[in-house]
């Protein structure tokens, strides 16, 4: 953990980026550069070159820091070195790293090498040192290492401490895993007490995902998502609805018509042109609102032939009932939809994820419904009722939801209580993969989340409580 070295964050991005590409290079880039090349390009250097010494003392400093070896390890032999200037300078270096005499706690800058060649257990590393010499900060970008091929003299002594070179090379992947997690999501921190509480956070929800992974009884993938650096606490405040759970306390609806055929095989009306593309809620706990937009726009292209995208925000801002981006009931929304009078588009009325005035023009609406219906709590009705009269709003608990990459999820009752639901979501078809039963679920974390934005998950155990709040609006 000691070396999570990312630091000073506005120019992460792209230099960890930079880091990202040069990792796929492996061991010994750069060995082959010209000394000279275009402005930017690495410049090979000396062994004597006192930004080099100053980087390599840095990165010594880092690897002893970072491992659990008991002797303090010392660079033996400079293999290569180049720089480059970026913002400051980034070192990269080639060595070979040996132990010394000294026990780690003593932390001498004089320790000697041993003189037996079995005792010194040597790696080849290759660090990245990304220096600012005018903010007088230093960065360890990449730390790789692997031990050196040498012939061993004596076989007993071979065996490395394992404890330190398995810490070593989790330490390596997991640092390696944040940034490309960083690059892909655009992930910027405001100081290095923040990214290393972020990776902190981003390790532990990996072994989180690693454990949902492995009590999973379908076939969904869990592990690094957009959210991999959220608490369970900022995740469950800024994306979920806290309101939902109190479903129970809602106004009964009126109860929907059972449908007229038992339901087909499966059915997706994203094949019917019923559904929008995927949207994103943002920081704000607006689910519910575009739980219910996306039920109206099915409604309404059912009704009216047209595929709307629908206002978000004007629930956000208008609706009196719910609580903007603290939580909403669809069985609300419905309701403050037709005392409004309809739903203007999305384009009239675009969302900013936080709550405005109310900026309602009853001119601008696109779609009205005339009331709102709940569905049975049945899962084989709820197909059918979807396959005939479209998309369905529905909650769930979205415990597993946070670590979901792909494959229909099926988490254990025990982390998914059905009674605990705090986010919803559009229902828009169902069907099985290799046999495997399945709820097709639009959500409203963007295209990156999930399957292009979906969440497959498990159909026939009302898992996660996905049977218990099924509703929508009606157009006559
Ligand atoms: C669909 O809605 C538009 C706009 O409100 C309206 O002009 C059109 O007549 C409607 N079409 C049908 C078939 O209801
Ligand atoms: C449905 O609601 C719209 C808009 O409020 C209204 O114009 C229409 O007459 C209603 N239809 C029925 C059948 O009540």
């Amino acid at each position: 953990m000691a070396a999570a070295g990312l630091r000073r964050s506005p120019v992460i991005p792209c230099l960890v980026l930079a880091a990202v590409c040069a990792s796929v290079l492996g061991l010994g880039e750069d060995l082959d550069r010209p000394l000279f090349g275009p402005p930017g390009s690495p410049i090979r250097l000396h062994e004597s070159d006192p930004g080099l010494k100053k980087a390599l003392q840095f990165a010594e400093e880092r690897y002893n820091r970072g491992s659990n070896a008991m002797h303090l390890r010392r660079v033996s032999r400079v293999i290569s070195a180049t720089k480059q200037l970026v913002k400051g300078i980034r070192y990269t270096i080639t060595v070979e790293l040996s132990n010394t005499q000294c026990k780690k706690s003593a932390m001498l800058r004089t320790c000697d090498f041993y003189p037996e060649a079995h005792k010194l257990k040597t790696e080849v590393c290759v660090f990245e040192v990304w220096d600012i010499p005018w903010q007088g900060t230093s960065t360890l970008l990449k730390q790789k290492c692997q031990a050196k091929a040498e012939p061993q003299m004596d076989e007993t002594n071979k065996a490395e401490d394992p404890s330190s070179s398995a810490h070593m090379e989790e330490s390596v992947k997991l640092l390696g895993q944040f940034k490309e997690f960083m690059v892909k999501y655009n992930k910027v921190y405001s100081s290095q007490e923040e990214t290393d509480r972020r990776l902190q956070i981003f390790h532990e929800n990996l072994r989180t995902a690693e454990k949902i992974q492995s009590l999973d009884q379908g076939s969904a993938e869990y592990g690094v998502t957009k959210f991999s650096d959220l608490t369970e606490e900022e995740f469950r405040s800024s994306y979920l609805n806290p309101l939902l759970s109190q479903w129970t306390l809602h106004r009964p609806m009126k109860p929907a018509p059972p449908a007229k055929e038992p339901a087909p095989a499966s059915w997706d009306w994203r094949d019917h042109g019923a559904v929008s593309s995927v949207k994103n809620q943002g920081m704000c706990g607006s689910c519910w609102a575009f739980s219910v937009t996306g039920n109206i726009e099915g409604q309404w292209f059912l009704k009216n032939g047209t595929l709307l995208s629908l206002s978000e925000q004007e629930l956000v801002d208008c609706d009196g009932v719910d609580q903007a981006c603290r939580g909403g009931l669809p069985s609300n929304a419905y309701e403050a939809i037709e005392k409004l009078g309809g739903l203007e588009t999305e384009s009239d009325y675009s969302y900013t994820g936080r709550k405005q005035r109310c900026d309602f023009t009853s001119g601008k609406v696109a779609a009205y419904i005339n009331s709102s219906v709940e569905l049975s709590k049945d899962e084989k009705e709820i197909a059918a009722w979807l396959a005939e009269n479209g998309p369905v709003s529905v909650a769930l608990n979205a415990f597993a939801m946070q670590f979901y990459r792909k494959g229909v999820s099926h988490p254990l009752k025990i982390f998914c209580n059905p009674w605990m639901i705090d986010h919803a979501v559009l229902m828009v078809g169902y069907g099985a993969r290799n046999g495997v039963p399945f709820w097709a679920i639009k959500n409203s974390w963007g295209e990156d989340y999930g399957e292009q934005g979906y969440y497959y998950l498990y159909r026939g155990s009302n898992a996660c409580g996905i049977n218990k709040m099924c509703s929508s609006a009606v157009v006559n």
